[in-house]
Parts: structure tokens; C-alpha cells; sequence
């Protein structure tokens, strides 16, 4: 994919602003006024971070795939640090989170919205797990080129091999493979050993009445819980 920027000092929303670009289009912004997380949550959204939407093709049946897909390329432009993945596409570095992605379909374009705390940390919303933002040395500019070359080629490999060799490199990331975690889901919290990532992209958890698929919802790792 070959991508063609536009950067702005602030915008409400790059997702918002990406809508109207063709794909291959990528949208930066020095701040957000109006930043959005997934499930309805605001973004904190201040300079100094990253803040870039990429305007990206669908993918058939398999689009909803291009969550791990924009994980995947995050966590190796930073791959120079210990990162994970925790699912479906935070990356954390040291149990905390630095980044969130939110993908957003309209029409026949799905827009993938990176926020990378490069400076700031701000706790998000009604959630309570850390956050942290990089160490020293890396800027908005560094991390959004790395980033755009890792995307453009988990695209190229996607569209060629399908979701195979991206949940390979997924499962290389993941956190809390093997281990108990909480699934917050809109009408219940689920508890159960994370045992694997589906061919679907499912989380399969292995819980005291058997074997649960999770498309949705937000993960919680008990790293205090490791005794339980
Ligand atoms: C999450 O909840 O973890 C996802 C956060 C996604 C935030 C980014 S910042 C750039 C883009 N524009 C937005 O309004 N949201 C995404």
C-alpha cells in the first residue's frame, strides 16, 4: 500500500476527518478535541502523542481480521521494546497499555484510528487497568513511519496468504496466553484460562463449565492472580 498523508495541528477526530479520504489516505493530527475509543469511550487526546487514522480497503469476510492486522503491525514497529498484545489489538508495554486502535467501517472503507501515547498517559475512562507512554527517544514522526511500513506490509501479506501468518505473528505478541484473565462483556464477566486465538480471532477461554468463544469485550489480565 502506498500512502499519502495529510497532517493537521488539530482535528475532533482523525477517524471522524479519515472518512472522506480515498484508500491509502492517512490522517495525523497534533491533538484531538473529540477523540473516540472503542465502546463509546473518549480518547484523551493531548499534544505530544500520536493521533493517525489509515483508510484502508475491506477485506470480504475476512475484514473484522484487519484488527489483528493493525495490532500486529503496531507491536512490531515497536518491537524494539518488550510489547504484548492484549486482544484484541492494545499494546502494552510492562502490563500497561500505550496504545489503542480503533477500527470503524464506512461504506467500503474501514478506518483504522492509532493512538500512541508518546509522552502522555492518560488514563482512559471507566477503565481501570495502567497505561504508560513510551520511553525517551521516540517521536509521533518516528513511530507513525514505522508503523506505516509495518501496515502496508501485514496488508500486502494478508490480502495474499489470508489471516494464517498474521495470527502467527499475533500469537508471538499476545499477553496472557496460557494464564486466567476476566472478560468484561456487556451483561457479564467471564473468567477463564486464555488458551488460544481462534482462526476466526475468537478468544477461546477455558472456563470451569468448558470451552467459551469471545468476540467482544474487554480483557482484563490477572497478573495479581497468578496464585488463584
Ligand atoms: C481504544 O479504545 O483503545 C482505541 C483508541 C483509539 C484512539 C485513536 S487516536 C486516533 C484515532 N482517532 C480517534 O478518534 N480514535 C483513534
Amino acid at each position: 500500500m502506498k500512502w499519502t498523508t495529510y497532517f493537521f495541528d488539530e482535528l475532533d477526530s482523525t477517524n471522524t476527518h479519515a472518512v472522506h479520504y480515498p484508500v491509502g489516505s492517512v490522517i495525523i493530527s497534533g491533538k484531538q478535541t473529540a477523540g473516540r475509543g472503542r465502546n463509546n469511550r473518549f480518547w484523551i487526546s493531548q499534544r505530544g502523542n500520536l493521533f493517525l487514522s489509515a483508510v484502508l480497503p475491506v477485506f470480504g469476510d475476512n475484514t473484522p481480521l484487519l484488527a489483528f492486522v493493525a495490532g500486529v503491525s503496531l507491536a512490531e514497529a515497536l518491537s524494539d521494546l518488550p510489547v504484548f498484545l492484549k486482544w484484541p489489538n492494545d499494546v502494552l508495554l510492562n502490563g500497561a497499555k500505550i496504545a489503542g486502535i480503533l477500527l470503524e467501517r464506512n461504506d467500503n472503507k474501514i478506518v483504522a484510528g492509532f493512538g500512541v501515547n508518546i509522552i502522555n498517559a492518560p488514563q482512559e475512562e471507566n477503565i481501570i487497568y495502567p497505561t504508560a507512554h513510551l520511553p525517551a527517544g521516540y517521536t509521533p514522526q518516528s513511530v507513525a513511519e514505522g508503523l506505516l511500513d509495518k501496515l502496508s506490509e501485514n496488508l500486502i501479506l494478508f490480502k495474499k496468504s489470508g489471516f494464517l501468518p498474521i495470527r502467527r505473528k499475533w500469537l508471538k505478541f499476545a499477553a496472557g496466553i496460557g494464564t486466567k484473565i476476566k472478560v468484561s462483556l456487556p451483561h457479564e464477566i467471564c473468567c477463564g484460562i486464555f488458551d488460544s486465538l481462534t482462526p476466526q480471532g475468537a478468544i477461546s477461554l477455558k472456563t470451569s463449565t468448558g470451552i467459551r468463544l469471545i468476540t467482544a469485550g474487554d480483557v482484563f489480565l490477572s497478573l495479581k492472580e497468578k496464585n488463584d
